[in-house]
């Protein structure tokens, strides 16, 4: 059973990630306006908010997918109060460093701040770039001691075999490994490698910065770092979140809990060593780096997904199918992230498919596909796990107008948002622009069409934060 003060320390976790969420998103909205020529900001302006969107983006929905995940794990195991602590104040110290060096220091380079970008920053303040490398090392330190922590606690009740359900492969396992447990094991190893990645980058940054020109780094090297690092933590954090919806589906559902089967085993194993060999696919036209490895991947791409996503809906669609089950917000916000999350990935593995990159690479058809399996998937698996959360300590959840009302509103929000990239990318509108050529005469009006929409997605969120977060205050400040 989980402690009062892992009770507290989620709520906070809860509200902070849907304050910054709501900050995010208004810069992103900000951003399309500006591309719609509605509102004018300085190129600068424009690219210190995509760097802030970007990166904010990525770490809330990390950390959203961390807390959920420690909160279930006390269910099977006891995890550590102090790495929890530890992750919130490093990723709150964090934040406020990188939101210095981008709002402040105007530090632009992008969520992916790609090598040597961050030494050629015109406009910006001379200390933003050591602040933006030190907001990063401050995350970065924090989120590596939560995610050791966690596996080593797994791995104090499961074998490394059970921890990755070996004994699944075979009939009647003695010990049961529970999907929830496979799958947070096998996430925090693809989070805990990207990690020390990042480490190995920052410090090679560092040594370039501080070398005063004595040292150059490798480019080809620092992008295969970069993306080693980004691509694999986007798509951990879906993972996380994943491993709440085993968890919790069918709980809340009023089905069967689901169980780890051979095939859920073979799945998950072969998705640890396809995801951190994907980000391949990021590279096709750095045309120096080795053929074999662009067609890795290209596999890896493939496989990366497939057997996760198989997996995942077969079990969802079982759940469902002809089955009268108690639907809340919860399991609804979870049923559509799963649309989410598999459309999303047929949009990247479209993209990840080398004669389409051709076409494809860098233009609005990026921005689209991940957006939908992030603001369209993980973000509602983790919305979901938070509706779940904050009620599970009041009243019951159950479909009322105000469900109705807010997943109506972040379904047209979000498709209308999400198509007007997608059309976009089809038209080959290049992305990361702050306003675009005149040969692209539907940029602009596209991406007012986009702003608008979602804004009708930020209501949404509005309505889903008023409509919570008292209760975490609750949760939060309740005597016991
Ligand atoms: C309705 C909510 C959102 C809006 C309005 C929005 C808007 C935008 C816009 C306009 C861009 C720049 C696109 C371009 O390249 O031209 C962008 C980029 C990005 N967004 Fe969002 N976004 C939203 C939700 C999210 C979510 C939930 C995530 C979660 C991970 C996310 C992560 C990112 C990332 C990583 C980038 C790339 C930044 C870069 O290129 O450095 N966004 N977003």
């Amino acid at each position: 059973m989980e402690s009062i003060k892992l009770r507290k320390i989620t709520s906070v976790w809860v509200i902070t990630v849907l304050i910054l969420f709501i900050v995010s998103i208004t810069l992103g909205i900000l951003m399309r306006l500006n591309q719609g020529e509605v509102i004018s900001q300085s190129p600068v302006t424009f690219y210190s908010n995509l760097t802030t969107h970007g990166l904010t983006m990525i770490g809330i929905w990390f950390v959203a997918g961390m807390a959920a995940v420690n909160y279930l794990m006390q269910r099977y195991i006891k995890t550590s109060y102090a790495a929890n602590v530890i992750a919130l104040v490093f990723t709150v110290i964090g934040v406020l460093m990188l939101w210095t060096a981008t709002f402040i220091g105007k530090f632009h380079a992008a969520w992916t701040f790609l090598y040597p970008l961050p030494f050629k920053e015109m406009g910006a303040a001379t200390w933003a770039t050591l602040l933006f490398l030190a907001s990063l090392t401050v995350l970065g330190i924090g989120w590596l001691i939560w995610s050791i922590s966690l596996m080593t606690q797994i791995l104090k009740k499961y074998s490394i075999a059970q921890a990755f359900a070996w004994q699944h492969f075979k009939k009647n396992p003695k010990v049961e490994t529970p999907p929830f447990i496979l799958i947070s094991m096998i996430t925090l190893i693809g989070v805990i490698a990207c990690l020390f990645a990042a480490v190995v980058l920052l410090v090679l940054f560092y040594a370039e910065y501080f070398s005063k020109g004595n040292f150059v780094n490798d480019a080809l090297l620092m992008k295969n770092l970069t993306y080693f690092f980004g691509h694999t933590i986007a798509n951990e954090m879906l993972y996380l979140g994943l491993a709440v919806i085993y968890e919790l589906f069918s709980e809340v559902s009023g089905r069967p809990k689901w169980k780890t089967t051979w095939y859920v085993a073979l799945a998950w194993n072969f998705t640890l060593i396809f995801v951190l060999t994907a980000f391949f696919h990021h590279l096709y036209m750095d045309f120096v780096q080795p053929e074999g490895l662009q067609i890795i991947g290209q596999l890896a791409s493939y496989l990366a997904s497939l057997p996760a996503a198989g997996v995942t809906v077969f079990s969802v669609f079982i759940a469902v199918y002809r089955t009268k089950i108690k639907w809340s917000l919860t399991n609804l916000l979870f049923f559509i992230g799963i649309a989410g999350w598999v459309i999303g990935g047929l949009g990247a593995v479209i993209d990840s498919t080398i004669s389409n990159n051709i076409v494809l690479h860098n233009t609005l058809w990026v921005p689209a596909h991940f957006h939908t399996y992030n603001a369209m998937g993980n973000v509602l698996f983790s919305l979901g796990f938070f509706y779940w959360f904050s009620t599970q300590f009041s009243e019951n959840s159950k479909v009322s107008k105000f469900t109705t009302l807010t997943l109506t509103l972040l379904l047209i929000g979000g498709i209308g948002f999400l198509l007007a990239f997608y059309f976009g990318g089809a038209d080959s509108i290049p992305r990361r622009y702050s306003i675009y050529p005149s040969d692209f005469p539907m940029a602009a009006p596209m991406a007012t069409i986009g702003a608008t929409f979602a804004t009708i997605y930020l209501i949404a969120i509005l309505i889903f934060f008023f409509n919570i977060y008292k209760r975490c205050l609750k949760i939060l400040f309740s005597p016991s």
